[in-house]
């Protein structure tokens, strides 16, 4: 599913360079649910967005089901976040104006979805987070735990090979993210590949396999 072999990133240029990855290979396979772990500044979100196609390497292969992404330009990067990614944030990322439903069906419309198709199959993806009830409220009126629940339909919406999640649980109470984490747990039995950032050992023990980082470099992986 995610094969990255020698993956560097490097910010800035001349003497104020970053190298925020150096040497990264993994191998992540279909159906896994992994946790990315790390102090503050040790790359996760670095390596986030590569996997999700949201930024390049400097250097290094990354291969996402047999594609290679190194080679490939900016549209046809997007194409491939839109067909194969599904993305959960900390801050949850909705947009306010629209309500749940509309949220989630937004991804659909990207890819040219007719409307009522793309209204109903929100719908469906609401009702499997637990959320039908509040389709048609928008983000305001809900709280940080249901509007996560409408980011996690909105992941689901165009059938990702692979769902990202960074800090899903940031912004949220305790109770409240065991509650997401069970509803992820739910998501990996039912056999969709997670790959997770978190700085908590508690909300981490929920992923069978934990990817531990510092300065930029793998230290430990719980999967090799
Ligand atoms: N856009 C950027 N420009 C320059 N340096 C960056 C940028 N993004 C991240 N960094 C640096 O790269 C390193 C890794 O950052 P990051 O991947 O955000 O770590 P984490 O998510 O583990 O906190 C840090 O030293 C950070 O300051
Ligand atoms: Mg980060």
């Amino acid at each position: 599913m995610i094969r990255v072999e020698n993956l560097c990133r490097t910010y800035g240029v001349g003497e104020t360079q970053v190298s925020a990855l150096s040497n990264v290979s993994l191998h992540i396979k279909e159906g896994e649910f992994v946790a990315v772990m790390g102090a503050s500044g040790s790359g996760k979100s670095t390596l986030m967005n590569i996997l999700g196609c949201l930024d390049t390497p400097t250097s290094g292969s990354y291969l996402l089901s047999g594609e290679s992404i190194k080679e490939i330009d900016d549209v046809s990067l997007s194409a491939i976040r839109n067909k194969k990614i599904g993305f959960i944030f900390q801050t949850f990322h909705l947009l306010t104006r629209l309500s749940a439903q509309e949220n989630v069906a937004l991804p659909l419309r990207y890819t040219n979805t007719a409307k009522q198709q793309a209204s109903e199959r929100a719908m469906a993806m609401l009702d499997k987070v637990g959320l039908r009830a509040r389709a048609h409220h928008k983000p305001f009126e809900m709280s940080g735990g249901q509007r996560q629940r409408v980011a996690i339909a909105r992941a689901l919406v165009n059938e990702p090979k692979v769902i990202f999640a960074d800090e899903p649980t940031g912004n949220l109470d305790s109770k409240t993210s065991h509650e997401i984490m069970e509803l992820l747990c739910t998501l990996h039995q039912q056999g969709h590949t997670l790959v997770m950032v978190t700085h908590e050992e508690d909300i981490a023990a929920y992923a069978k396999r934990i990817i531990r980082m510092k300065d930029g470099v793998v230290i430990e992986d719980s999967g090799c």
